[in-house]
């Protein structure tokens, strides 16, 4: 099938990539020009394991093509996915200037049918808003031409993003055309085969599904995260508790992990600006509001840990902090906890001596010049000659570093860890203090 892309990011490209290794004849269109000629050069913008090679072969294959002109999108696809930013506005709401562009666009370019498919995530009522802008554009233009919009929200996860998009849990599909269904079900196909993955609904309740999953695995995190600083002030130890609670079924073991707070592109933006529609239909929810105060809050436990180990004065202290991005196989930084962290540190006069195996660059893109940041090479660069070592990314390599090293290194041994990688026993018998997330002061 023919089919466009529009935007060419997380999602967008891995969209792309995806559908054109099945046999897909893609056009991913982009407004940054930086971007697609990187991409038409085989340079990939962000670090996603596996993309490379999906993005290599299926551009020498001819099935995967890059533009910035947008003519030539629209008259490109038969299906035209929507796969652009909807950042927070000021008020938390999302933003959808980059959506309502693109389907401004359409309107002004289409001259056949289309089905015009939102991936981006949308508040309830995007569909209709993307179709009146369609409606309003062909009718400028005096033209009378059939399209239907459909709601396609994306469950893709960062790090995972080939994987997830090629093997699904479920496709959901918003959509009221019979004649979109099948167009659809087709794109789909080859990643149906086996048993039915596709899920059709009518198009809010797609836009809400996919606002309900995000702030439920949003919940659970800072459901647990509350436990964990219950569990602290009262003497249990969360990871007993966390195995105790995800050994039934009904509970599970994903996402009960406490840390130093989820971060992300999708989590922190999606469950304010559910919120923020809650709120514009009248009812205040209770839940969602302190699902983000428990995670704004949590972000900053490690920086509590830290200033109330030093008895308050942090000047001239400096901090290693292992893991930068805001979580491991990425190296996305938005909302990342370690943000948080760093930024507290040096309004209180602390340094700070970085390192992340794949966001350096993103780091020091985001810092450029900023006073009491040194960017290191390695995680034992960091290390030296700091007082502390705080621990922020669960990076595999974080997991049994050289603890000897670590003592030499630190002119005190004290580790700060916000993902609670090791054990407190073991790290008090190798002479650390040691601070975790929910296990004990
Ligand atoms: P991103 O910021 O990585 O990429 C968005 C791209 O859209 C950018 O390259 C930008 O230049 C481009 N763009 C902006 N305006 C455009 C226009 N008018 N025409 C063409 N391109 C345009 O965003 P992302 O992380 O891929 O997220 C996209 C959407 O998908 C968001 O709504 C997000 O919530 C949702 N989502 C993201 C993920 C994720 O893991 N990142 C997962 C599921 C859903
Ligand atoms: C999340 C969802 O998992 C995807 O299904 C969704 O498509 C995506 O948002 C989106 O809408 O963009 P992502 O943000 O890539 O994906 O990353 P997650 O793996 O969900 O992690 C988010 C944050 O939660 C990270 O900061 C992570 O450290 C934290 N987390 C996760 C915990 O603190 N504890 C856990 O048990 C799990």
């Amino acid at each position: 099938m023919k089919i466009t892309i529009f935007g060419t990011g997380y999602v967008g490209l891995v969209t792309g990539a995806c559908l054109a290794d099945v046999g897909h004849d893609i056009l991913c269109m982009d407004v940054d020009v930086n971007k697609i000629t990187n991409l038409e050069n085989g340079i990939i913008p962000i670090f996603e394991p596996g993309l490379e090679s999906v993005v290599e072969t299926n551009v020498k294959s001819g099935r995967l093509k890059f533009t910035t002109d947008v003519e030539k999108a629209v008259e490109h696809g038969d299906l035209q996915f929507i796969a652009v930013g909807t950042p927070p506005d000021e008020d938390g709401s999302a933003d959808l200037q980059y959506v309502l562009a693109v389907a401004k666009s359409i309107g002004q370019n289409m001259n056949d049918y289309k089905v015009v498919i939102d991936k981006s995530t949308v508040p309830v009522g995007t569909a209709d808003k993307v179709n009146a802008m369609i409606a309003e554009q062909l009718s400028s233009r005096g033209k009378q031409i059939d399209f239907d919009v459909v709601s396609n929200p994306e469950f893709l996860k960062e790090g995972a993003a080939v994987n997830d998009f090629m093997k699904p849990d479920r496709i959901v599909v918003g959509a009221n055309s019979d004649r979109a269904k099948d167009m659809i079900r087709e794109a789909y196909a080859p990643f149906n085969r086996n048993h039915d993955r596709m899920v059709f609904m009518d198009i809010r309740s797609a836009e809400l599904t996919k606002y309900a999953a995000n702030a439920m695995l949003a919940t659970k995190i800072s459901f647990m995260n509350e436990m964990a600083n219950l569990a602290e002030r009262l003497g249990a130890d969360i990871e007993e508790v966390r195995k105790g609670i995800g050994s039934d079924p009904r509970i599970g073991y994903h996402f009960i992990y406490p840390g130093c707070g989820y971060g992300g592109s999708c989590f922190p933006k999606d469950v304010q600006a559910l919120a923020r529609t809650a709120g514009q239909v009248g009812y205040d929810s209770v839940l969602l509001n302190a699902v983000e105060a428990v995670n704004y809050a949590q972000k900053s436990v490690l920086f509590d840990k830290i200033k109330h180990h030093f008895k308050g004065d942090l000047k001239g202290k400096t901090v290693a902090v292992w893991g930068l991005s805001f979580k491991p196989n990425t190296d996305d930084m938005r909302e990342a906890s370690s943000r948080v962290l760093m930024e507290s540190l040096w309004a209180e006069g602390a340094k700070v001596q970085a390192f992340d195996p794949e966001a350096m660059e993103e780091t020091q893109r985001i810092y450029n010049d900023q006073e009491g940041l040194v960017l290191c090479g390695t995680k034992e660069q960091a290390l030296r000659g700091a007082d502390a070592l705080a621990i922020v990314t669960e990076w595999k390599e974080f997991r049994s570093p050289d603890f000897d090293l670590i003592k030499e290194s630190l002119s005190e041994a004290v580790v700060f860890d916000g993902r609670n990688l090791y054990e407190p026993e073991a790290m008090a018998r190798k002479g650390f203090t040691y601070y975790a997330i929910g296990r004990g002061l």
